[in-house]
């Protein structure tokens, strides 16, 4: 069965620390991880004349999903450059005529962040970014999971922290599934 989680890592290496964290969450939760390294994502550009780049291609595979996890390591207090450009192109789901309809499935979305740092604390102002995106998306934020990565740690799917959010995520997984099952009780009563 197709999982509920898409998990976009947005690492510049994809065996790093927030790569490893989003395996250790894996082995938990079923999920599928989509490499931003392996897509050619251009920035943002005012004429949308990056159209034919693959930002469409990976945003119509991300839409399957009710769940949407970001995965970024702190780089400067901020999401990585990776994240970053791609939460600028979603302005073109947002402003684009073609691409309004789609852009607004987003508010049905749950999401959360996927986050390692050198720093023992979450950066406030990486946290900010995700919130204040996520909210003005309109979508639902389930809350983050934050890994504290000094060096290169081996990091355990049976670490606290990594087991409460798996927990959380499969709480909302429930959640959709009866969700879907009443909508289909709805459907087939109203048929009948
Ligand atoms: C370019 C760069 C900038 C970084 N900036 C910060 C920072 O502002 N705060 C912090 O705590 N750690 C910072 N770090 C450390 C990374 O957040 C940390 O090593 C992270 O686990 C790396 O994940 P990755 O292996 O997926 O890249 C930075 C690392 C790099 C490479």
């Amino acid at each position: 069965m197709k999982p509920s989680v898409a998990i976009l890592l947005g690492s510049a290496r994809s065996e790093g620390n927030t790569a490893k964290l989003v395996s250790a969450l894996t082995q938990n939760i079923g999920a599928k991880v989509y490499d931003l390294r392996r897509y050619q994502i251009k920035a943002f550009d005012y004429d949308f004349a990056n159209q034919e780049d693959d930002f469409q291609l990976l945003m119509n595979q991300l839409l399957e999903y009710p769940i949407i996890l970001f995965a970024s390591p702190v780089y400067w207090y901020a999401p990585s450059a990776q994240v970053k450009i791609f939460i600028d192109r979603l302005s073109d789901f947002l402003k684009l005529d073609a691409l309004k309809d789609k852009g607004r499935i987003l508010r049905s979305k749950y999401t959360g962040v996927i986050a390692t740092s050198a720093s023992p604390e979450l950066e406030p102002s990486f946290a900010s970014i995700f919130d204040n995106t996520f909210r003005y998306l309109g979508m639902t934020n389930i809350g983050s999971l934050f890994r504290y990565c000094e060096n290169e740690p081996e990091i355990s799917p049976k670490e606290p922290a990594i087991v409460e959010f798996s927990d959380k995520i499969e709480k909302v997984v429930q959640h959709i599934s009866g969700l879907r099952s009443s909508k289909i009780q709805v459907a087939e009563n109203t048929a009948t």
